[in-house]
């Protein structure tokens, strides 16, 4: 039985990395367990922000597409199960459009405008002119979450603002109009492992930064990023001490083999462990893990029609629960009826 719903999306990055995996994914697998759960590829999000190098934006919709695919394929070689979670793309949803506009009328400016994550895009990408649609973004996480009724979203700390204003904007809906259509979503903040990048513990895994392992790179590939990562740069020689806190290695070694974690710190520290061989020893741990997933990769890139069909499928699934809801929105809103609402 379906302990109620679960509904999350991610921005179309492209192939995904460790972050994304160890952060958010595996969270996603394990809710399809016990969750009725919807998670789609939110591609007009995408195009909230103006994008540049390799990140998709309004200015920059080259990749938007195989971003879009890479990601749903990653998202499925994880282990996302078509059968258990609907996965689709936001906008193959044009209802969620619909219901963004209606939300649009009773959100108000001063929450949108208080919105931490709209200051941060603006300041941080440096927008001399923010956007309509850039202001609009929690309004439309809103309808994407609400659309499909969800109890539960499964987010980082940095989207919290935005289920907290999912969850005021479902309270305002249904009082308005007097029923309640709307759930009072709750976010799954889980505690997940700090994924670190490769040239310092102190800073976040990202594609933009450069500092990742993608699922999608093949094992000599993750070897040659594990043999470039930080390490303790006073330990130069085997037998010097080390000291592990410091070390991006380490870090890993916590990640993907926290049944020797104990070990590795007490040679490092006494000088019994030098750093190549270190870094060797993790390098076959990581890609023993990542193995099942990779080769689940390269069979849904071998057979292209697999993932579309998905996604395809995936979108029919939401698209009949978003049409009932936007029927009973419309009625309680008493817009007229239209063909097929
Ligand atoms: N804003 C989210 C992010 O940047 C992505 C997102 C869009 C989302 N719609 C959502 C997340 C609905 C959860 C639920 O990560
Ligand atoms: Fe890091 Fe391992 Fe070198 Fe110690 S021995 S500094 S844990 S890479």
């Amino acid at each position: 039985m379906s302990k109620g719903r679960v509904t999350s999306g991610m921005r179309p990055t492209g192939s995904l990395h460790l972050g994304n995996l160890l952060g958010a994914l595996n969270n996603w697998v394990v809710l399809q367990e016990e969750y009725e759960c919807f998670y789609f590829i939110v591609d007009w999000h995408a195009l909230t922000t103006p994008g540049g190098g390799d990140a998709v934006g309004y200015e920059n919709v080259v990749d938007l597409r195989s971003k879009i695919r890479e990601m749903a394929i990653d998202w499925v070689s994880a282990g996302l199960d078509p059968n258990k979670s609907s996965m689709f793309v936001q906008s193959h949803v044009p209802e969620v459009a619909e219901l963004h506009l209606l939300f649009s009328m009773i959100t108000p400016l001063g929450w949108l405008e208080r919105n931490p994550t709209y200051r941060e895009m603006v300041l941080g990408y440096k927008i001399e002119s923010p956007s309509y649609g850039l202001l609009g973004y929690p309004t439309l996480q809103s309808a994407d979450i609400l659309m499909y009724k969800g109890d539960f979203v499964p987010v980082g700390r940095d989207q919290e603002a935005h289920v907290n204003m999912t969850r005021d904007l479902a309270q305002r809906f249904n009082s308005l109009y007097g029923k309640d259509v709307f759930p009072i979503t709750q976010a799954l903040l889980t505690d997940v492992p700090k994924v670190p990048g490769l040239d310092d513990v102190n800073r976040k895994m990202s594609k933009s930064a450069g500092n990742h392992i993608a699922i999608s790179f093949d094992e000599d590939e993750t070897t040659a990023k594990i043999r470039d990562m930080f390490t303790d740069p006073l330990k130069i020689r085997k037998n010097d001490v080390g000291h592990p806190d410091g070390c991006v290695v380490y870090a890993f070694h916590g990640i993907y083999n926290g049944k020797e974690l104990e070990v590795v710190r007490s040679e490092c520290e006494a000088g019994d462990r030098g750093c190549v061989d270190c870094k060797m020893q993790l390098s076959g741990r990581m890609n023993e893990a990542l193995r099942p997933i990779r080769s689940r990769r390269k069979e849904l890139e071998e057979k292209p029609g697999m993932i579309d069909e998905i996604l395809r499928a995936g979108a029919g699934k939401a698209r009949a629960i978003a049409r009932e809801t936007l029927a009973e929105v419309r009625e309680v809103m008493n817009l007229p009826p239209r063909k097929g609402l």
